[in-house]
């Protein structure tokens, strides 16, 4: 536990009108890595659940670029993993913010990329997106569409009959990692190539009416997963998208981007914190207390964090690795861990 010589009396929520911090966890290589949970993480959130030298819950949220699921059913399995509960209240993913976005979309046929199966169909439906197609359902509308992939029984169950002759798709969401970089990035050249009609006559830039959008929701090159070295994240696959678009027609394409370090991500997240916080305290509140965020990756958690005016704590379990350097973006502070990292933020607030 935390050195109590402080300065400051040991306080109950009731006699502190408002937090004295608030925290924005990174989760892949700060909390987890891949199936397996941190120890210093557990340890980190009991003292903000109240095992800390002002007595009281330390308001906390989890922001990620992870996703790929239901904001619920995340939280459900971070509960479990992590002993404490996480409601998605507390919690921000790579495509959250597209909640805001769908009403663009809502009755528009769009192609949803990355992740399982047909599970990001259902968390753009849950969304609103009423006419959300995968790469999986073109595959079934035509195999010749890719004759290096043929459908598995279990990809055969998810897919939708959809006739893509007679469906023009008006905007391309990267919500998670895809599965099948090959697939989706002829798909995604196919669909911006046509303007819109797969399988439709090519049309030059200017000749494209109504240009076909391409969303993003992680920008990151890499991530730490539970294998000794960084792993290639969707920024990754933006790269081979680009790069094939690029070889195909002598430019890049025009892209949206969300998730950390976005200002976008970051604006979305300060309002969730500030209901968190409201939640707990009280409606009155409207600014924010000091506010840390602990990551792992400068060029995403500690970017982001900086831009947006928190404090900033890189932690040593994840992508950045100290021996290969300085990081690329200056955190306030560095910690072996996110246990280091919490204790040393609540030490420096008391
Ligand atoms: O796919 C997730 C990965 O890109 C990074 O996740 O939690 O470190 O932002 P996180
Ligand atoms: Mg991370």
């Amino acid at each position: 536990s935390i050195t109590h010589g402080s300065k400051r009396q040991i306080h109950s929520t009731a006699k502190l009108s408002k937090p004295p911090l608030a925290f924005v966890f990174d989760i892949d290589g700060v909390l987890i890595r891949g199936p397996s949970v941190l120890p210093a993480a557990k340890r980190a959130l009991a003292m903000l659940e109240g095992e800390n030298p002002f007595g009281v819950k330390i308001p906390y949220i989890l922001l990620t670029n992870g996703g790929g699921v239901s904001e619920k059913e995340r939280c459900q399995k971070l509960s479990q993993q992590l002993g404490f509960t996480v409601g998605p209240s507390q919690y921000v993913q790579a495509h959250t913010i597209l909640k805001d976005q769908v009403h663009k979309y809502a009755d528009k046929p769009v192609l949803v990329l990355g992740g399982k199966l047909d599970k990001v169909r259902q968390v753009a439906e849950d969304y609103g997106f009423t006419k959300a197609y995968t790469t999986l359902d073109v595959l079934k509308w035509n195999p010749a569409v890719w004759p290096f992939h043929q459908l598995t029984e279990a990809e055969r169950k998810v897919a939708k009959p959809v006739d893509f002759s007679q469906t023009s798709i008006s905007a391309i969401f990267v919500f998670h990692d895809p599965r099948n970089w090959a697939l989706d990035v002829q798909v995604a050249c196919d669909v911006i190539q046509s303007g819109g009609i797969i399988g439709g006559p090519y049309l030059k830039s200017h000749e494209r009416e109504h240009p076909v959008e391409i969303v993003f929701c992680n920008p990151d090159l890499l991530w730490r997963s539970d294998f000794g070295r960084p792993r290639l994240g969707q920024g990754a696959f933006k790269e081979a998208f680009q790069a094939v678009y690029k070889a195909l027609t002598g430019s890049n394409y025009a892209y949206v981007q969300y998730g950390k370090p976005t200002t976008a991500t970051y604006l979305f997240a300060e309002k969730v914190l500030i209901d968190r916080i409201r939640d707990m305290y009280g409606v009155s509140h409207t600014t924010l207390p000091p506010v840390y965020m602990v990551g792992d990756n400068p060029e995403s958690d500690i970017a982001g964090a900086n831009a947006a005016n928190w404090l900033s704590v890189l932690v040593h379990t994840g992508v950045f690795d100290p021996d290969q350097g300085p990081p690329a973006y200056l955190p306030t502070h560095q910690a072996p861990d996110v246990e280091y990292g919490v204790r040393w933020a609540i030490e420096r607030e008391l």
